[in-house]
């Protein structure tokens, strides 16, 4: 069918080490061998650890933890998702810190200044520098997009092309009050794990949707954060939270988002071996594959 790109694996700038050997166990349990079985021409260009980006003298800027490697890191990874992108490829990118966001989707932008992000998380990633209490960028980069947070010189690149009235998120649970008001402040459309229990999940698909593409004609960057599900289903994460998405619902957004055909460019995010035992490593990588394999069309029958 169509062609698809396993872009490099961006070493993880995160502040629990481990997250940057996510990618590398979701390649080796047969990722890109399984989207070849539904169809994709995978190209996959080998793990990318970006250490030529390896910044030795990285002390933080107002309490933001590594800021110019993260913002090397997420710069190249734009670069790398545009090219892709316009080259008519599908990128999927392997995370890893989902800081890495701010990459993949101002690059997503550049070739489609109209798409839509559809971003599934137990958090809203939002903080700006002022706001954020742990000084983690990985919580900030949805801020950087919607240019809320223009203060830093170093991550001058990000542009602000990000709108609020095309971000929805859904599998919300653990927003931080300086991010709620935020939230509240630009009218952004939220489907928390409340709003989950008490439609369904096709039910909120279909609102998200409604929200940022009525018409299911703009481009649409999934950007899918594994901790979005329950602790019990993907426990391998660095900031896990109970309460969260059941296999299936996690699993519906894909196959509803894929079925759109609207879906253009793919993350997946935050799998962290390092955090968990073996076993709950495997089961947390399995559903990683799986849930990209949905994303990338395949279906139950
Ligand atoms: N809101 C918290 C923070 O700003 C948690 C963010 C978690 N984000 C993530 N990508 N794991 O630090
Ligand atoms: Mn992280
Ligand atoms: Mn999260
Ligand atoms: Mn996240």
């Amino acid at each position: 069918s169509s062609v698809s790109k396993f872009l490099p694996n961006p070493k993880t700038v995160a502040p629990k080490a481990g997250v940057d050997k996510g990618p590398i166990h979701l390649v080796e349990a047969g990722l890109p061998e399984q989207l070849r079985q539904l169809g994709w021409n995978v190209v996959f260009d080998g793990h990318h650890l970006f250490e030529e980006i390896s910044i030795q003298d990285d002390p933080p800027i107002g309490i933001l933890k590594n800021p110019r490697q993260v913002s090397k890191v997420c710069e190249a990874v734009a670069k790398t998702v545009g090219s892709h992108a316009k080259n008519g490829q599908l990128p999927l990118t392997l995370g890893g810190d989902h800081s890495l966001a701010m990459g993949t989707i101002s690059g997503t932008l550049s070739q489609y200044p109209n798409a839509c992000v559809i971003w599934i998380d137990a958090h809203a990633d939002i903080n700006t520098a002022s706001t954020t209490d742990s000084g983690n960028i990985h919580g900030m980069p949805v801020s950087f997009l919607l240019g809320l947070e223009s203060t830093i010189p170093e991550f001058a690149w990000v542009k602000p092309k990000l709108t609020a009235d095309r971000l929805v998120y859904i599998g919300l649970r653990d927003i931080d009050a300086g991010e709620k008001r935020i939230l509240k402040e630009n009218n952004i459309k939220a489907f928390s794990m409340h709003e989950v229990d008490k439609y369904g999940i096709g039910k909120v698909v279909e609102m998200a949707l409604d929200h940022v593409n009525p018409k299911r004609e703009l481009p649409i960057h999934l950007s899918f954060d594994v901790d979005a599900l329950d602790p019990s289903v993907a426990p391998s994460t660095g900031t896990p939270v109970r309460g969260g998405l059941t296999f299936r619902e996690g699993h519906y957004i894909c196959e509803a988002i894929y079925e759109t055909g609207c879906l253009v460019s793919l993350d997946l995010m935050e799998v962290n071996p390092s955090l968990a035992d073996a076993d709950a490593v495997k089961q947390t990588v399995a559903v990683g594959c799986s849930l990209v394999r949905a994303a990338l069309g395949e279906t139950l029958l």
